[in-house]
């Protein structure tokens, strides 16, 4: 059999990795910039998440939702904890899509409503909700194109307040920072003013911190430079380091009831031990303030160069702008530079996804070859 070819590939193997180095089937090391879609957080194979998951695997790697599983209980207070949202609930699933997808099932639940808001170049996932409540038509399938959605400039409160007003919207998704759409931002005024609107409304207001969440902003949630309180927070991608875990934080209005939500997989031992690892080598290691250090030092470092237009984001979720489009750039990067680095819908953008525990040193080797590549 072969595979069902949907992926476009670049020729490398990897074969092993740590840190932020990647090593190929050759012995070849590239610097990893880009995190495998923004998933590495504490960077390839950490001794203290590799302990973790080893260990745990030899005692029970997993058990259905039907038994107690006090792993899901420790990572719900952790979380709590780290991420300062103690006043909500956790549900674990597997991914981003089933995080959104489950989040937004939640808010039709509980207000009765089926609408869906959404903004321009809004990236939710591939499943059901999640891809119609994305901006890009390609990946909407007809079924998925049944679904009630209204795609909306980002901070234009205006066409907002004409869409709310309808009283028929039951979720409102966005993402503190666009990642596949190129990095564009709520302002904090509009990210208030919807979050005050939701409220009036009877709207559930959900964070996608699906890709800015778990510390990758310099904040541990990205929302959080907004002073706004979502109804839904959703977390995925950093929260593993590579394991697929994914999750949704229910404020505590909202209420549970059996069946309401399940997952066979979801909040297996395994993926709890796995995101446990990733939090507490946040913590010991205070990577959150190593992103906010290095995006500092990253953007100041862009600013030299004259082929850079600006940078767009915060923290270690970074984009570089270009006038022209980036992909024979990121080509050369790979092949010539053994760089790993991302794109965006915006193709004239260089997305830039590191572990959080990224060094100056890596950085001022991206820049040596960023020149050569831009002579
Ligand atoms: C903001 C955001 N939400 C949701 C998703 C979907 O996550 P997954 O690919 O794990 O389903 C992504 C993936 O890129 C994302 O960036």
């Amino acid at each position: 059999m072969e595979l069902f070819n949907v992926y476009p590939l670049y020729d490398v193997t990897p074969v092993s990795a740590n840190g932020s180095t990647i090593i190929d089937e050759n012995g070849k090391k590239y610097l990893d910039l880009y995190g495998g879609h923004a998933v590495i957080s504490i960077g390839h194979g950490h001794p203290h998440y590799v302990h973790r998951l080893k260990s745990q695997v030899d005692k029970i790697g997993f058990y259905s939702n039907a038994v107690k599983n006090p792993l899901q209980n420790e990572l719900a207070q952790k979380l709590g904890k780290l991420s300062g949202c103690e006043n909500y609930k956790l549900f674990l699933c597997n991914s981003g899509a089933e995080a959104n997808e489950n989040a937004l099932k939640l808010a039709s639940f509980h207000t009765g409503k089926s609408k869906v808001v959404a903004f321009k170049n809004g990236f939710h996932g591939r499943t059901s909700a999640a891809v119609a409540s994305t901006d890009n038509e390609k990946i909407n399938a007809p079924l998925n194109k049944q679904q009630k959605v209204t795609i909306l400039p980002l901070n234009d409160l205006a066409a907002f307040k004409a869409a709310i007003i309808k009283e028929d919207v039951c979720a409102v998704i966005i993402e503190a920072i666009q990642g596949v759409g190129g990095l564009d931002e709520p302002t904090s005024a509009f990210f208030q003013q919807i979050a005050a609107l939701c409220k009036l409304y009877n709207v559930v207001l959900i964070a996608d911190e699906v890709q800015c969440g778990f510390g990758r902003s310099g904040k541990f949630f990205g929302f959080q430079h907004h002073d706004v309180i979502p109804d839904i927070i959703s977390i995925a991608k950093g929260m593993g380091n590579g394991f697929p875990v994914g999750g949704i934080l229910i404020h505590d209005k909202i209420k549970a009831s059996f069946g309401l939500l399940g997952t066979t997989f979801g909040g297996n031992h395994l993926a709890c031990a796995a995101s446990l690892a990733v939090l507490e080598v946040l913590e010991r290691e205070n990577l959150i303030e190593n992103a906010i250090e290095t995006g500092v030092y990253f953007q100041q470092r862009a600013s030299e160069i004259p082929q850079i237009k600006s940078t767009k984001g915060k923290g270690l979720m970074l984009g570089l702008v270009f006038d022209f489009d980036v992909a024979p750039l990121r080509k050369r990067l790979i092949y010539n530079q053994n760089i790993f680095t991302g794109s965006a819908k915006d193709k004239n953008v260089l997305r830039i996804l590191p572990a959080l525990s990224i060094t100056k040193t890596a950085i001022d080797n991206f820049f040596n070859a960023l020149k050569t590549e831009l002579l």
